[in-house]
């Protein structure tokens, strides 16, 4: 089990969470942070830290957020380690969930 960083983060990358983080196991794309599933304690410490609660233990992920499971595993090897809080992107992101989880599926086709 692990946390799973959802559709919130896409576009918004507050980045509030990575500060909290004991392991720093957050990874960082073009679009959105991902937590890499392998390197998380299961904490919790970072979910009440995201504004735009982003972040969902893997069996509490919502249904049409599933996808942001796999896609965590899969896009945090590609990312770059983020343990600074840096600027948002934006307040809250500007994408549907179906919306952000194309993006995000088409990051990862280009990737692998
Ligand atoms: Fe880091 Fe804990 Fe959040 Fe996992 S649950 S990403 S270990 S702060
Ligand atoms: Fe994203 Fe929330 Fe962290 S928007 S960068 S998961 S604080």
């Amino acid at each position: 089990m692990a946390f799973i960083v959802t559709s919130a983060c896409v576009g918004c990358k507050d980045t509030h969470c990575v500060d909290i983080c004991p392991v720093d196991c957050f990874y960082q794309g073009p679009n959105t942070l991902v937590i890499d599933p392998d390197e998380c304690i299961d904490c919790g410490l970072c979910v009440p830290e995201c504004p735009t609660a982003a972040i969902f233990e893997e069996a509490d992920v919502p249904e049409n957020e599933i996808p942001f499971i796999e896609l965590n595993a899969r896009l945090a090897p590609h990312y770059e380690n983020i343990t600074d809080i840096q600027e948002p992107m934006a307040e809250s992101s500007p994408y549907t969930v179906e919306e952000a989880i194309e993006l995000l599926q088409k990051e990862l086709a280009e990737l692998e």
